[in-house]
């Protein structure tokens, strides 16, 4: 607690302007583990990203925080703001816990038509809505601890007012009632906001964000329940090869996702301004990534091109509050695009970075097009180490496809951490076992994490980012999406291509090293 102390003072010095101790700024940002290109908090406890609303330049990003200590606490919305989702700057915090309770996950919109009269001056208003989450009500043992709130902004979300009229949503009488998703239907002229109602999610309609009226609930009895449901979210994206729409519904999940722990399952179906239909059957389960370290992701409002932009918390509450990280505690994904494709299966969820990440590429490095069918350095062709590093690759596989192969990180400890395709099982995986500390948790690197490929094509790509403590996988044009993280006990300073029980042909393996972000 002493050490936290010391810091929040510290910070306090460097935000104010007053303190311009220069070694505790290079330490800040550069602590053992800590990611070099993903947004995390200067310092403290971070969950998930909240009130992601795109106005006048700007990508607002809210979250999840607790400004006195690296666990969970009392929450606050802390708040950063970048132009192009790459660099960003810390702002004060947004929203304090208040007498209604702490301030839980939510969204933020654009008011342009100023329908909740907020607005100033003939300036839009930003209105955040998210969770009152009341603690003494839950000491209590009572049941209406989750009520829904509103706060305004008319100075592009630097400070913000409370709603006098609070809760706007008042508690139904379930127990876990929480994590508001607003958005505008335009159809039907309204606002919408969807809210995870414990085993459901629940839409209700507003023409001014002040008075709203239940709709409908949807998901009792569909995909998975194997844990709370938790931050969901829904959007149209656009059909491919159509003039048509369908909707994406995300549900996160506390606990039980496919490779255990907290994950994020996805829908795809019709919304009509009332209720949410399914177009697949009630028991068909679908992740948006099979990694353990993507959780309780929402989208931007109002992102510009009519793009669908994601961020998650790249972590897991199984063992969140116990990653060995000292000053701060959780980092968030990169930034990934939403669109929909076409499979055999049906309308799947196609994932991919977005493109202003590649102003963060400094010297590439491309290895000759060969065959392989053992181990190859690639830190040692390139000169490039793996800690902050893009890669795009492509083999193909021989015919039969019963070979696995990767990329494996090494360091002089003998920690290793691997990742590729199993061809013999139409599988990506990722091995995190040996990949260094891992004894915080016995939850954390117990098993291999597994994800089924969606085509059987023999071309395979894998396009990866690693970030000191985290890779993600981007496989097949973004059909298969994997995020974990792992803690060196020192970074690993080797990378290697590696191919077993046969031959693959590299036709492509661009590398590029990585820009920090945080100077
Ligand atoms: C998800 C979550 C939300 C809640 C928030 C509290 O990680 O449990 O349901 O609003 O975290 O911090």
């Amino acid at each position: 607690m002493y050490k936290h102390v010391i810091l929040s003072l510290i910070l306090c010095g460097l935000t104010l302007g007053s303190y311009t101790n220069l070694q505790a700024q290079t330490q800040l940002y550069h602590e053992p583990s800590r990611p070099q290109f993903h947004f995390s908090p200067p310092a403290h406890w971070m969950n998930d990203p909240n009130g992601m609303v795109y106005y006048e330049g700007e990508y607002h990003l809210f979250y999840q925080y607790y400004p006195n200590d690296i666990v969970w606490g009392p929450m606050h919305w802390a708040h950063a703001v970048s132009k192009d989702l790459v660099y960003w700057k810390n702002l004060p915090i947004a929203l304090y816990p208040d007498s209604l309770g702490y301030i839980f996950s939510g969204s933020a919109i654009v008011d342009w038509k100023n329908t909740s009269g907020f607005g100033k001056n003939g300036k839009a208003p930003l209105i955040a809505m998210f969770t009152h989450h009341n603690p003494e009500v839950e000491k209590k043992g009572g049941i209406d601890v989750e009520n829904q709130s509103i706060a305004y902004s008319n100075d592009n979300g630097r400070t913000w007012t409370k709603y006098a009229g609070n809760p706007v949503i008042p508690n139904p009488g379930i127990r876990d009632f929480r994590d508001t998703k607003v958005f505008w239907h335009e159809k039907t002229k309204q606002w919408i906001v969807v809210l995870a109602a414990q085993k459901e999610v629940q839409f209700y309609s507003s023409p001014d964000l002040k008075h709203w009226k239940y709709l409908s609930s949807f998901g009792a009895d569909q995909g998975s329940h194997s844990g709370v449901w938790e931050c969901p979210d829904i959007f149209p994206l656009a059909v491919p090869g159509s003039k048509t729409e369908k909707w994406v519904l995300l549900v996160s999940l506390g606990t039980g996702a496919t490779n255990g722990g907290s994950g994020t399952q996805y829908f795809v179906g019709d919304f009509d301004g009332k209720g949410f239909t399914n177009n697949n059957s009630a028991d068909k389960v679908m992740w948006i990534d099979y990694g353990r370290d993507n959780y309780a992701g929402v989208t931007w409002f109002n992102a510009p091109d009519k793009q669908r932009i994601f961020l998650g918390w790249m972590s897991n509450w199984q063992y969140a509050t116990k990653v060995p990280t000292s000053t701060w505690r959780s980092a968030n994904t990169l930034p990934r695009t939403f669109s929909l494709q076409s499979t055999p299966q049906g309308l799947r969820l196609k994932t991919l970075p977005v493109a202003n990440l590649t102003k963060l590429r400094s010297s590439s490095y491309s290895l000759p097009a060969q065959k392989l069918s053992a181990s190859l350095d690639l830190s040692q062709k390139s000169g490039f180490k793996p800690s902050q590093l893009e890669l795009d690759l492509e083999v193909l596989l021989p015919e039969g496809q019963k070979v696995t192969w990767g990329l494996e990180l090494r360091n002089s400890k003998g920690e290793k951490y691997r990742i590729g395709l199993d061809g013999a099982n139409q599988q990506f995986f990722s091995d995190r076992k040996n990949a260094g500390n891992s004894d915080f948790s016995t939850d954390f690197a117990q098993k291999i994490h597994l994800a089924p490929r969606e085509n059987q094509d023999r071309r395979v790509k894998m396009h990866l980012f690693f970030d000191v403590s985290s890779v993600e996988l981007f496989a097949d044009d973004g059909s298969v999406v994997l995020t974990d993280l792992f803690f060196p006990a020192q970074p690993f300073d080797t990378i290697s291509l590696f191919c077993e029980g046969g031959s693959v042909e590299v036709t492509k393996a661009q590398l590029w090293k990585l820009k920090g972000i945080w100077k």
